[in-house]
């Protein structure tokens, strides 16, 4: 059944602690970590909007002032690349900026979970459908990830959540789907378990961090029940639609690297450099002296 709604509105959820990351987030944000030049949150905006997103909403903690200032015009250092004549990279910041009125904020004071930090953007998502983009996932793809989710919506009218094939040992790691029939790069999700024992684990798809969702899910997130490592997860409430809405996992077409681990973050940059022009050949060399 093709959408009723366009798919305008995203939530990005920034409110977590990074305690894998200290002492770097002991004061800065996870999601201002550059990989290579940009940070990750600059990342999740540019391919929101290159999926048609217009309105975004970050859900942040304490500390993440940082993350709007991203976005807004840093006036000062406007007029001080004016007057050196730095017209590249004045061009560069306004080719970022994003509409005035784009972006709002809402706070989640304790995290709780990652369903919490979504039910804290309630009043934002009201009746429409919504992205999720989890800024530490970081996505690299010819068509951008949130997108993909996009046409699957467009195409199917429901939920839809980008998934990905892990090897079944560390299926524990992650929000699993139980799959039903595939079309192309479309599973049918018949349930959902966050973190299950490697031996009950439906299948080896799991979540990563983009989906689109329905704004009912909010009615599930707002009994507030606690899941697996005591928080309030996403997936719980997700798998409360199924049945009653459709439910489908895009088989994501790309690599992604999961920034909020320090390994991970480290092959993003070096990924993400080998993927630049300007930057592959120096970092060829550095492989070299380090092989
Ligand atoms: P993580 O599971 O990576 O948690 O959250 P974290 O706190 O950011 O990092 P560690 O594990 O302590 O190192 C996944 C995403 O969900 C958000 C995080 O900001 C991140 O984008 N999140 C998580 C919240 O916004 N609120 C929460 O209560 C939990």
């Amino acid at each position: 059944m093709p959408a009723k709604k366009p798919l305008k509105k995203a939530v990005l959820p920034v409110a977590g602690l990074g305690t894998r990351f200290l002492p770097a987030t002991k004061v800065m944000a996870k999601e201002m970590l550059p990989v290579v030049d940009k940070p990750l949150i600059q990342y999740a905006v540019e391919e929101a909007r290159a999926a048609g997103i217009e309105q975004f909403c970050f859900v942040t903690g304490r500390g993440k002032v940082m993350l709007v200032d991203q976005f807004d015009v840093a006036v000062e250092l406007e007029r001080t690349l004016t007057e050196r004549g730095k017209q590249k990279e004045l061009d560069m910041l306004h080719a970022q900026a994003l509409p005035p009125g784009s972006i709002i904020t809402t706070r989640q004071q304790v995290p709780l979970g990652l369903g919490h930090a979504i039910w804290c953007a309630r009043a934002f998502i009201a009746d429409d459908p919504f992205a999720i983009l989890l800024p530490d996932d970081l996505m690299q793809c010819e068509v951008s990830c949130t997108r993909q989710l996009a046409d699957a919506y467009n195409e199917t009218g429901g939920n839809v959540v980008a998934v990905e094939e892990v090897p079944r040992e560390i299926v524990n790691r992650y929000g699993v789907i139980d799959p039903g029939a595939t079309t192309g790069n479309l599973v049918e999700v018949k349930g959902l378990v966050e973190k299950p024992p490697i031996e009950k684990a439906p299948s080896n798809l799991t979540v990563i961090g983009r989906y689109v969702l329905m704004p009912e899910v909010i009615g599930h997130l707002s009994k507030m029940e606690r899941g697996a490592g005591n928080e309030i997860q996403l997936t719980d409430s997700m798998a409360k639609l199924i049945g009653s809405q459709p439910f489908h996992g895009v088989l994501y077409q790309g690599r992604r690297f999961d920034c909020g681990d320090k390994a991970g973050y480290l092959e993003a940059q070096v990924a993400f450099a080998l993927a630049r022009p300007d930057m592959a050949p120096a970092m060829r060399e550095i492989l070299k002296r380090h092989a």
